[in-house]
């Protein structure tokens, strides 16, 4: 440990104008809206990372990331440490049964040439691509298509995507799945569970910022599970993405969101899906 003194120290506080342009910089840049309440929160996790670099002064710190020629490397490290990236297998079990159904009701129209395609936005580190990926591959198997699916997950934090590219998870993350998918879906390690590589091939993870959607490619898919994202994001802003989203996925497609993160959104090519497990949408077909 080099300076036991240092990390002892209090925090210092942080003003209302340093919170105001901590704020609007984390809004800007990754559309999370921190509201007052939250101050301590940000506060803790900026000195997380000042510790490691010495730093005192939150408006040191800041200039550094805005103006600094390693800001950018420094950004994608901290966008790590402030970001809520909670997730678990098969998190919310309702969206995935609902899941299922949509994937049966779609095997007539899936083959070689037309592989389900899934996306999960805001993948976190994985768990959410895997439980999808063995969701399909459940469902799939019962034609003999089990392999004729692709799930892409994608985050704006490029540490939580390496640990979902590693796909390796302690006893206690797995301990929700039965021994069923232990067994067809992970190799038993020292470290963990590790998630067998025929499933990784048919995923694979990419740095996406959600306020960037437009510069992403546009491909058009069969599934956009969105969950547990949007909440951070002001109501205009989950509406927006939203739209974009629908220019992203496939006629007769599923959008799949987290119960009520959308309030009152409508849009003239889906159909919302009657039932109050899931806050769900089919796109219209014409
Ligand atoms: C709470 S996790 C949700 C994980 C998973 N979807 C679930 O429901 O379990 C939210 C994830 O969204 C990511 N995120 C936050 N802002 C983002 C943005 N602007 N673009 C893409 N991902 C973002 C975070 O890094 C985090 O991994």
């Amino acid at each position: 440990m080099s300076s036991p003194g240092w990390t002892l120290q209090a925090l210092p506080q942080m003003s209302d104008q340093q919170f105001q342009q901590w704020q609007e910089l984390l809004e800007d840049r990754t559309g999370i809206f921190l509201a007052e309440q939250r101050k301590s929160l940000l506060q803790s996790s900026l000195m997380t990372r000042m510790r490691e670099l010495e730093c005192t002064d939150y408006q040191e710190y800041y200039d550094q990331i805005v103006h600094g020629p390693m800001g950018r490397i420094e950004w994608a490290k901290l966008i790590d440490r402030l970001t809520v990236q909670e997730t678990r297998f098969f998190r919310d079990p309702e969206a995935f049964k609902y899941v299922a159904q949509f994937i049966q009701s779609q095997r007539d129209h899936i083959d070689r040439k037309n592989p389900l395609d899934i996306w999960s936005v805001g993948c976190s580190s994985g768990e959410e691509v895997y439980s999808l990926a063995m969701l399909a591959h459940e469902v799939l198997s019962q034609t003999d298509q089990q392999e004729e699916f692709m799930i892409t997950g994608t985050d704006i934090s490029v540490p939580v995507l390496n640990k979902a590219r590693e796909g390796l998870y302690s006893s206690r993350r797995v301990e929700v799945l039965n021994q069923h998918y232990l067994d067809t879906y992970f190799d038993e390690e020292p470290k963990g569970y590790s998630v067998k590589p025929e499933v990784k091939r048919q995923t694979c993870f990419a740095q996406v910022n959600v306020l960037e959607i437009d510069q992403s490619p546009q491909t058009q898919r069969h599934i956009i599970y969105c969950q547990n994202l949007l909440i951070y994001f002001r109501r205009w802003r989950r509406q927006e993405i939203l739209n974009q989203l629908v220019d992203r996925l496939l006629p007769g497609g599923l959008l799949l969101i987290g119960m009520g993160e959308i309030v009152e959104w409508q849009h003239p090519q889906l159909t919302p899906v009657k039932g109050e497990s899931v806050t769900a949408f089919i796109k219209r077909k014409i």
